[in-house]
C-alpha cells in the first residue's frame, strides 16, 4: 500500500480518482490525469528510472523535467535535507541568512563562470528571470540610467512562466491569445538558428547577422533606454539551437559598447546538461547576470538562483537596496540539499554525475550546430 499519511485515501483507486479532483496539472486541462494515459501518479525514483502507483517502470528519459540531473533516490540527500530541517528550516530572507546558503552560494562562486560572485537566491527559474530584469532595472537606475528599462529576448527562447519571464520569452505567440499584453518594453530580435536563418543566409559568410541585428535594434532604440539582453546560451525551446563559435563573443561585444547587461539564462543548460558545468563555459562567456535552477537542486527542492558579478553588486552598496524579495529565497533546507546536491558527485563535478545517472558518456559538443 502507498503511504497516503492521514488523507484516509488507502487505495490505488481512491488516490486516482482524488488526483484527478483536487489537482489541476500544469500545462494540462483539469482531470487530465483520468483522460490521458500519459500522465501518471509517480511513487518512486531511482537513478533515471521511476515507478508509478500501478508499478510500472519508466525510464525517466527527460530527467523530469530536464532537471534530475544527479538522479532520482539519492538517500544522502535526504538525510541532508532531514537534518537541516530538524536544526532550522526557515529564516526570514529579509532579516538573516543560514550557514546551507552561505556554503551554496560560496560554491556558485567557484564553480560558475568568470568572476560571477554574489548570489541571489529565489524558488525556481521563472523567479530567476524576474529578479535577474528587477536587478538589471535597479543596477541603471543606481547608476544614474532610470530609462533604462527595456529587455530583447530572442525569438523561439523560453525563459519561464510567470509574467516577466513569459513577456522576455520568445514563445509568447502561444500565450498571447490568454495572457496578453505583455509587459511593455520588451523586444525580440532573432536566434542563432542556422538551420532556420531568419535572414536565409549561411554561416560564415552571414558574418553574424543575427548578432548585429541585437546591436542594431540597441542603437535603433536608443541604448540609453535598453537594460539587457537575456539569452540561454543553448537554445533549448528553440530547438537545442547551438550558436556558431564566435556568437557570443560578437553579443557579448555588443552588450559591453552600449552600457547593456547580459543576463545568460543557465535554467536548463546549467550543471551539466551540454557537457560541461555551464553552458557558457563552450565558450568562455560571462554574462553580468546568470540564472539557475532545475539542475541547481536537481529536483530535490524548488530552488532557482541569480548570480552577478561585482560590478553589478557595486550598483547596490550603501544605501542602494534591492528592491526586490521573495519569502521562500534562500530556504535553508533547499539550499542544504542543493548543497549536498552539488557534492554528488564525489569531486563535486555535476556533469560527470548527470551522464553518469544514463550511464552515458559525454559525447563532444558541436562547436558549430548540424544541417541535418
Ligand atoms: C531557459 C529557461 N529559463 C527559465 C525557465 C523557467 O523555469 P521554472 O519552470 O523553474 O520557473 C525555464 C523552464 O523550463 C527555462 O528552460
Amino acid at each position: 500500500m502507498n503511504d497516503t499519511g492521514d488523507t484516509g485515501l488507502s487505495n490505488e483507486a481512491a488516490l486516482k480518482e482524488a488526483a484527478n479532483k483536487h489537482i489541476l496539472m500544469h500545462a494540462s486541462p483539469y482531470g487530465a490525469l483520468g483522460s490521458d494515459s500519459a500522465k501518471r501518479i509517480l511513487v518512486e525514483g531511482k537513478g533515471c528510472m521511476v515507478t508509478d502507483i500501478d508499478g510500472n517502470e519508466f525510464i525517466d528519459a527527460l530527467a523530469g523535467l530536464w532537471l534530475v540531473n544527479v538522479g532520482h533516490g539519492r538517500a544522502e540527500i535526504g538525510a541532508a535535507m532531514a537534518r537541516q530541517a530538524g536544526k532550522l528550516a526557515y529564516a526570514s530572507s529579509t532579516q538573516a541568512t543560514t550557514i546551507p546558503a552561505i556554503q551554496l552560494a560560496t560554491r556558485l562562486s567557484e564553480i560558475t563562470p568568470g568572476d560571477l560572485t554574489t548570489a541571489f537566491f529565489c524558488s525556481g527559474g521563472s523567479e530567476a528571470v524576474e529578479s535577474a530584469i528587477k536587478i538589471a532595472r535597479q543596477y541603471h537606475y543606481f547608476n544614474g540610467a532610470p530609462k533604462r528599462t527595456k529587455i530583447i529576448g530572442r525569438r523561439g527562447s523560453y525563459h519561464g512562466g510567470t509574467f516577466g519571464a513569459m513577456s522576455v520569452s520568445g514563445t509568447r505567440p502561444q500565450s498571447e491569445p490568454f495572457h496578453g499584453p505583455f509587459m511593455p518594453g520588451v523586444l525580440h530580435a532573432s536566434p542563432p538558428y542556422c538551420y532556420r536563418c531568419d535572414f536565409r543566409q549561411t554561416y560564415p559568410s552571414c558574418d553574424l547577422l543575427c548578432a548585429d541585428q541585437i546591436g542594431q535594434m540597441i542603437e535603433y532604440e536608443n541604448p540609453q533606454t535598453v537594460a539587457a539582453v537575456i539569452a540561454e546560451p543553448v537554445s533549448a525551446s528553440n530547438g537545442i539551437v547551438v550558436p556558431p563559435d564566435d556568437y557570443w563573443p560578437r553579443l557579448r561585444g555588443i552588450c559591453d559598447q552600449h552600457g547593456v547587461l547580459l543576463i545568460t539564462d543557465e535554467v536548463i543548460n546549467g550543471f551539466g546538461r551540454t557537457g560541461k558545468m555551464f553552458a557558457c563555459d563552450h565558450w568562455g562567456l560571462v554574462g553580468d547576470i546568470m540564472t539557475m535552477a532545475k539542475g541547481l537542486s536537481s529536483g530535490y527542492a524548488p530552488v532557482g538562483g541569480v548570480m552577478c558579478r561585482p560590478h553589478v553588486m557595486a550598483a547596490f552598496e550603501g544605501d542602494n537596496k534591492l528592491s526586490h524579495l521573495l519569502t521562500y529565497g534562500g530556504h535553508a533546507v533547499a539550499c542544504a540539499i542543493t548543497h549536498r546536491s552539488a557534492m554528488c558527485a564525489g569531486s563535486a563535478c555535476w556533469p560527470e554525475s548527470s551522464w553518469s545517472a544514463t550511464g552515458k558518456r559525454a559525447r563532444k559538443f558541436p562547436a558549430t550546430p548540424s544541417n541535418t
